[in-house]
């Protein structure tokens, strides 16, 4: 069975009105008719231009080496070959890095790993101008590779400077603390498996300039990285992004070398380019989630109540920077996750590794960051015969133990009423008496429980980034044209934007259409990312539909010779005193009185700072939170398992569109889960990414999808913040309420010993981690058989006489 919880009740801040559509509703996501039909035109489905050429690189087949001869001939003489470049060609800028130098747009002298692009060859058809970039002959001076996070932490090599934040007197409190533990615990990677690869359009202007199509979430950045490599004012490129199959954040840099590389083509060729990556190559050439290798040292009561803790976060970088200075500072910022750490260090290392960079990815740095203290409440609770549970709540942050190691007051006291109803309607501590009862009879099958909080930081860490803008035409018709900065991955940004507008003027949500983000639109935009797309985009579309609204307001008020406050919109319609006035009315009768119908709109977020020197601030305006409780059974002699059911409850705060948000939960959890369980990133020894395909590289599939999932908002909860409407980030929370999995995964293998042992799980838990830990598990229960004391088993309260049938029961 599988229960879906879509309820269109606007939340009890929002408007209720006759008008479709509205902010509060669950209106359908504005393109899933084109979707559904094959009709939503993706880059690579555009009219392709007369005379279009078609893009590709080749690439080093090395991680770390010196490029002693590049020979390019028969790539020059293979057939369709009309262009081929290197980094001698491009006429501006060949560094593109983001926000720190480092990428090298085509490899000079020195490569520093396997996919990074060499040469770009510009053919008449996708097959030659691949088959022509295989034929270079390059002879490479191999360097010693560093591959990985740890080997990287002993030769200290990093991309940035460490970074430490650190609240109060840590190694005081962990030397007096009445109990201690420490662990180390490594957390794989992720590929973003996007439907619709790196793709983009570059077509020549009349003049010296270029229009790019890109599937990018940062058109601005693309058009500064494309004029910057041509040499040419900003001005002078066009970004256009309709929509993009997918993004993750995959797309928030990654985009830009494709972009930068068929725009020289097209510049020197004068025909337009086309540049889509195969799969294959998309997976080997572009940066993924970062894996982390974490350690913590904590310090806690005889309660489970941690006093203090001492926490190392280092993340592989790969060879540049890209966006890896925010994503190790966010793995920072969320290494309490939902719980107050008391006197703590935390501290970051951005390592340096001969691998691709690795960037943005839903979370971006939080979800790995989280993942060592939601270990570190596992690892108390077996320590100390508690469930998991009451451990976590016990440490939940709440009035009095409210400041974040980073110094931020929290404020909206979310979770501890929100675990209280998921534990209830989960059924929880039934269902985890039932679980050990079963677990005692069952010698091969073992259940799993586990429920766990997502607290996560809404703003840009980086705060300049927290502005947006919107643009805004009434047109005669009274139907709207909107444009704001924010793109379109399939999120339902689009969407949640036009229901903003339809709300300030209570117009059916029909009469809006959202038109393609352009940079010559809406100017010097943000990713959309950190989750911000309808915070930033919402509420600068609101401030440009209120100054239209108050024009016609004004309009209204002397026409009809009443009091401004006196005029009211509603259903379609105007109130203006007595008089009701249609909404289309109304627009002609202001475009022959000579009314502007057209605005711009602009929103910077408030309240935010963070100072790095000291490491204290409140970078977050807010924070939007959930839960979830997962059950598993796990087969202890292969190691597979299945995930039975899953209930979710997720704050958005008074929702713009409960069917788009719960949308997200039900993806977000699914990404998670994969994350966290079969999505394994396998590099050989000579840095060499052996998982490039679906074949090898296992995303969750459709009956990967928990039989019983049920997933509803949690309800009467607006924001504190003044937030559009009241309402709250979604895109990226919900993935890491896939960490229940992972912990249900460990309480399963943690029967084995009767809850008194925590076993070690690295991440994705695949089978041969889990069947490793059943091993390990049976090891340590053999050399600390149970004492048969009642207080050692406090999950189910028997005698420790049935883990020995378990133990017996194996091979
Ligand atoms: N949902 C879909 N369907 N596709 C995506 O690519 N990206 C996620 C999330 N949800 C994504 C998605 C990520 S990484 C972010 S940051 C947010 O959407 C971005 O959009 P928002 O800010 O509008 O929520
Ligand atoms: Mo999302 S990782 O912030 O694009």
């Amino acid at each position: 069975m599988r229960t879906l919880t879509t309820d269109p009740t606007p939340g009890a801040g929002l408007p209720r009105s006759e008008a479709h559509g509205l902010a509060g509703t669950a209106a359908p996501h504005e393109s899933n008719w084109l979707h559904v039909r094959g009709q939503a035109r993706y880059i690579d489905d555009l009219p392709e231009p007369t005379g279009l050429l078609h893009a590709a690189v080749g690439h080093s087949t090395q991680a770390h080496a010196r490029i002693r001869a590049m020979d390019l001939s028969a790539v020059r003489a293979a057939p369709g070959v009309i262009d081929v470049i290197t980094v001698a060609d491009v006429p501006g800028h060949t560094d593109i890095g983001p926000v720190f130098p480092g990428d090298a747009l085509l490899a000079g002298e020195l490569v520093e790993h396997v996919g990074q692009p060499l040469f770009a060859v510009a053919a008449t058809s996708h097959g030659a101008a691949r088959r022509a970039a295989r034929l270079a002959q390059v002879t490479y001076e191999p360097l010693e590779p560093t591959l990985t996070a740890e080997a990287a932490l002993e030769r200290q090599s990093f991309v940035r400077p460490t970074h430490v934040q650190l609240r109060g007197d840590p190694d005081g409190v962990l030397a007096g603390a009445p109990c201690r533990l420490q662990a180390e615990m490594r957390v794989g990677g992720q590929e973003h498996f996007y439907l619709e690869s790196q793709v983009c359009l570059a077509e020549p202007m009349e003049d010296e300039g270029v229009f790019i199509h890109t599937s990018s979430q940062h058109p601005t950045e693309v058009q500064k990285l494309v004029a910057e490599v041509l040499a040419l004012p900003f001005h002078s490129v066009q970004v256009e992004v309709r929509r993009m199959g997918g993004g993750f954040g995959g797309k928030e840099t990654q985009a830009a070398p494709l972009a930068c590389i068929a725009a020289l083509l097209a510049r020197r060729t004068g025909r337009a380019v086309k540049y889509r990556l195969s799969r294959p190559d998309d997976m080997i050439q572009t940066g993924k989630r970062h894996d982390f290798y974490n350690t913590y040292d904590i310090g806690f009561d005889g309660d489970g109540l941690l006093l203090g803790a001492d926490i190392m976060v280092a993340g592989r970088c790969g060879y540049s920077a890209d966006l890896s200075e925010a994503v190790v500072d966010r793995a920072m910022f969320h290494a309490d996750n939902a719980y107050c750490l008391g006197d703590a260090r935390v501290v970051g290392h951005r390592c340096k590794t001969h691998t691709v960079s690795n960037t943005a990815f839903r979370g971006f740095g939080g979800p790995q960051g989280m993942m060592i203290i939601e270990r570190a409440m596992d690892d108390i609770a077996r320590h100390l015969g508690l469930d998991p549970l009451d451990v976590r709540k016990r440490n939940l942050y709440r009035p009095g133990r409210d400041i974040t190691h980073y110094g931020q007051h929290i404020d909206q006291h979310v979770l501890p009423d929100l675990i209280d109803a998921l534990e209830a309607s989960a059924d929880y501590r039934q269902r985890r008496a039932e679980i050990a009862a079963f677990n005692r009879q069952s010698p091969v099958l073992k259940r799993g429980l586990a429920l766990t909080p997502v607290k996560f930081g809404i703003s840009f860490t980086a705060i300049h980034l927290n502005q947006a803008g919107a643009l805004i035409h009434i047109y005669t018709d009274g139907s709207i044209h909107l444009n704001h900065g924010g793109t379109e991955m399939g999120q339902g940004l689009y969407t949640k934007i036009a229901q903003v507008v339809a709300t300030v003027f209570r117009i059916d949500l029909s009469r809006i259409k959202v038109s393609a983000t352009r940079t010559d639109k809406v100017p010097n935009t943000s990713p959309t990312a950190a989750s911000s797309g309808s915070d930033l985009n919402g509420m600068a579309a609101l401030d440009a539909c209120e100054k239209i609204k108050r024009r016609l307001i004004q309009f209204a008020a002397e026409r009809y010779g009443v009091d401004p406050d006196a005029v009211t919109f509603a259903d379609n319609r105007v109130q203006v005193g007595a008089d009701s006035v249609g909404w289309v009315e109304l627009i002609q009768e202001a475009y022959l009185a000579r009314v502007s119908l057209s605005d711009t709109g602009f929103y910077s977020t408030p309240k935010i700072h963070y100072d790095r020197d000291t490491g204290q601030g409140r970078p977050f305006l807010y924070f939007s939170h959930g839960a979830a409780c997962s059950e598993v059974v796990i087969d202890t002699l292969t190691g597979e398992y299945k995930v039975m059911r899953v209930d979710i409850l997720h704050d958005v705060g008074d929702s713009l569109n409960p069917a788009i948000d719960i949308g997200q939960i039900e993806g977000g959890f699914i990404q998670g889960m994969g994350w966290l369980t079969s999505e394994e990133l396998v590099y050989d020894a000579a840095g060499r990414l052996l998982t490039n395909g679906p074949a090898t590289y296992k995303i969750p599939a459709v009956s990967d999808t928990p039989p019983d999932f049920r997933v509803a908002l949690w309800r009467n909860s607006p924001n504190r913040e003044a937030t559009v409407f009241r309402s709250k980030a979604v895109g990226e929370p919900p993935l890491m309420l896939g960490m229940s999995v992972w912990s249900a995964l460990r309480d399963a293998v943690a029967s084995l010993a009767d809850y008194r042992y925590s076993p070690p799980l690295d991440t994705p838990a695949t089978p041969e981690r889990v069947l490793a830990a059943v091993m390990d598990t049976l090891d340590w229960a053999d050399r600390n058989p149970a004492t048969g004391n009642m207080a050692d088993d406090p999950i189910d309260g028997t005698t420790g006489q049935s883990t020995g049938e378990q133990f017996g029961a194996r091979p």
